[in-house]
């Protein structure tokens, strides 16, 4: 990319810089060793594990009702306002539902790609979110993070906190005092519990309530080193989450809104993007509004037929229509704002990273 277009795409994930912004987000496309392989070959920048439900040394899981097992996906058409034609996956299922130490076992498989060099790997966990008048079960918090960071050995361990669609439709997310409490009070709580030194990035759910309230959640986790943001809409009449045009609409909307400080202030929190990332385009809207990178899920599982590549592996097919689209890729919309004046060379490149410097306020 360098030698060829002149151009950067250098970003960064929980603090750690990675070669692209194009990572995979938590899901049911990271539940095994085999998954990361193929997307380590296929030159994916990151890939988050399937999210994991805390427990305690006894097995006990306050958020067990998050663990339940569901295989059926269904990838459907999800048409937005203007004729606009989007994609979701709608499935039932939510956290994962096997033994804690078969996650363990995945989290190692992450960690030797990473040593490796080839996919930075990150797991995810559901910690246990108590109602206003009760307290943290500290001891899930401790002996989960004990276990991860026992099986990723070196630090910093890096960990992401998913606020799920599931919990968004939940009566547990009625409360607003009750959501903001968990935002302020879960990263410095995962920090205590790790025996090593920790970075936390806290994955936003789409709260049941208006844009101005996002903005509040975002403001209340200033103890997480990273926000993804935000993970799916919670559809309450059927009962699961979706995504589409609706949430990257939602997502960037309230993007706008927030304005992050510069990387120059302290303390500095990153964004990754989530939500509809079917474009290099795309990523460039979330890029412009304060996002270092992103996570994809539901591009990697759309018909084959909407990728222009007619081989390779899924994630090789998505990277290749992310980046190379000659109308909607990352090169032609980066070469496209330089056009216009709004995006400068630095040295002679192009640098993905310097999408950013739209977003930010004065620091
Ligand atoms: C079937 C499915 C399962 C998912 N499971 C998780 C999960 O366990 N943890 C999590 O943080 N996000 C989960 N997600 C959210 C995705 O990681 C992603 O943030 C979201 O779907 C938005 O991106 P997309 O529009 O590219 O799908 C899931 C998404 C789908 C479609």
């Amino acid at each position: 990319m360098r030698e060829t277009y002149r151009i950067d795409l250098a970003a960064c994930y929980l603090g750690e810089r990675v070669s692209h912004p194009i990572g995979k987000g938590s899901g049911q496309l990271s539940l095994n060793p085999g998954q990361l392989e193929d997307d380590a070959a296929a030159g994916l920048a990151f890939a988050v594990l399937k999210t994991v439900i805390a427990e305690d040394e006894t097995g006990a899981r306050a958020m067990a009702a998050w663990a339940i097992h569901e295989t059926k996906m269904k990838v459907e058409p999800r048409p937005a306002g203007a004729g606009r034609a989007g994609w979701t996956v709608t499935w039932k299922g939510r956290g994962w539902d096997r033994p804690f130490s078969d996650y363990l076992a995945l989290v190692r498989a992450g960690r030797d790609l990473t040593r490796a060099g080839r996919l930075l790997v990150v797991p995810s966990v559901k910690y246990h979110l108590p109602r206003l008048a009760e307290p943290f079960r500290e001891a899930e918090y401790r002996y989960t993070t004990a276990q991860l960071a026992n099986a990723w050995r070196e630090p910093p361990l890096l960990v992401e906190k998913d606020f799920s669609p599931t919990l968004a439709g939940d009566a547990l997310a009625d409360d607003r005092a009750q959501i903001l409490r968990w935002l302020r009070e879960v990263p410095p709580r995962i920090r205590a519990a790790s025996p090593i030194p920790v970075r936390v990035a806290v994955k936003l759910m789409n709260a049941r309530f208006d844009d101005r309230f996002q903005i509040e959640m975002m403001e209340a986790c200033k103890g997480a080193d990273a926000l993804v943001v935000f993970n799916r809409l919670f559809d309450a009449e059927q009962g699961v989450a979706f995504g589409g045009w609706d949430l990257s609409d939602r997502n960037l909307r309230v993007l706008d809104s927030y304005r992050p400080l510069p990387p120059s202030t302290a303390p500095y929190q990153p964004l990754a993007g989530t939500g509809n990332i079917c474009s290099g385009r795309m990523i460039i809207d979330y890029a412009r509004r304060g996002c270092e990178s992103v996570q994809v899920h539901t591009f990697f599982q759309v018909p084959l037929s909407e990728y222009p590549a007619t081989h390779g592996s899924r994630p090789q097919r998505a990277l290749h229509a992310l980046v190379f689209h000659p109308r909607d890729g990352l090169i032609a919309g980066m070469l496209e704002l330089a056009a216009r004046g709004e995006l400068e060379r630095q040295n002679g490149e192009l640098r993905f990273l310097d999408l950013r410097a739209h977003a930010h306020r004065a620091g």
